[in-house]
């Protein structure tokens, strides 16, 4: 029997919790469990493809992934106006063009799988990475809303002068289902207030180049993790994309950023899986401190 079979939508302030219970005792030998669970948030501490292949079909409503980039080969770049290595982990390493593409295959296709018909999955990466994921959400039939381009007014500068200076990534948002209706909360794009964003008019729609400065060091108080998105921009998909009791998952958890994004939202479930412990504690420090002082943050 398929896993979608076996446990039913439900409503989704249960939706969670009853994933978690599947997941744990349909996998009892292999210990599938979060490291951290609150009536809100689990973490699991393994690799995303372990823990998805476990959930049953069309459960999550929205999924932020935020793949390894596949660019620590070697390269340096600037920081604090210093030259540095460019690698940011053994994860972050290219295992080259074809094993790369089939490992975003591979994830992205159960992101299908476990996505509501209505759920939709944004995806973010720079060139090294993007491209590929964008081909593969095409060839399983995704139905792309939006490329964003995420502008970083305070990027790094180009050390070598030979090329443009890189300041920005993207984020694809695509929907499982052509046909079903997806939340996308107009107004509050539209009319909320995005003191971040220089480029963003009051009262005019939101478009799809957002201006968002890399994260601040109060958003690393707790420990760095090398590519950790602001949290504005995670928050601005978190209240665009999903509504109230929305299922949240992130396949590449890192810091937590989609996790402490969903909690300051409000009243979301959030999955984040992330295989370096060290992350999950930096995660768990942080969601710590949000549900102790929420206004602090
Ligand atoms: C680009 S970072 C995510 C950063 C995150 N968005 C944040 O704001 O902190 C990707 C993360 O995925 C993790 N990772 C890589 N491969 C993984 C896998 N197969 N399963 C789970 N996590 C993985 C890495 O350890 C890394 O922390």
């Amino acid at each position: 029997m398929e896993a979608g079979c076996k446990i039913e939508e439900q409503p989704c302030d249960l939706a969670m919790d009853s994933l978690i219970a599947y997941v744990a005792e349909n996998n009892a030998q292999k210990k599938i469990k979060p490291v951290y669970k609150t009536v809100e948030t689990a973490l699991y501490n393994d690799d995303c493809l372990d823990v998805m292949s476990q959930f049953p079909n069309n459960h999550v409503d929205m999924i932020f992934a935020d793949p390894p980039y596949n660019l620590s080969n070697g390269g340096v770049t600037c920081q604090a106006g210093k030259m540095v290595s460019v690698n940011k982990g053994k994860w972050d390493e290219s295992k080259g063009f074809e094993e790369d593409l089939e490992f975003h295959e591979k994830w992205i296709s159960e992101c299908r799988r476990i996505l509501k018909p209505s759920g939709t999955i944004w995806i973010s990466g720079t060139n090294h990475s993007i491209y590929q994921c964008g081909y593969i959400l095409q060839k399983l039939n995704f139905h792309i809303l939006n490329d964003i381009s995420w502008f970083k007014p305070n990027a790094a500068p180009n050390l070598a002068c030979t090329t443009f200076a890189h300041s920005h990534e993207t984020l694809l948002w695509a929907k499982k289902d052509k046909k079903a209706k997806h939340i996308f909360n107009y107004e509050k794009m539209k009319s909320g207030i995005f003191r971040e964003d220089k480029m963003k008019v009051p009262d005019k729609q939101m478009r799809s180049v957002w201006s968002i400065p890399t994260p601040s060091p109060d958003e690393k108080v707790f420990g760095k993790h090398p590519t950790q998105k602001p949290l504005a921009l995670l928050t601005r998909i978190v209240v665009s994309s999903t509504n109230d009791s929305s299922l949240i998952l992130d396949p590449f958890n890192g810091g937590g950023t989609t996790g402490v994004a969903a909690k300051i939202a409000g009243n979301r479930k959030y999955i984040g899986i992330e295989i370096e412990k060290e992350y999950i504690d930096l995660t768990i420090k942080k969601l710590n401190k949000i549900n102790n002082e929420p206004k602090l943050l």
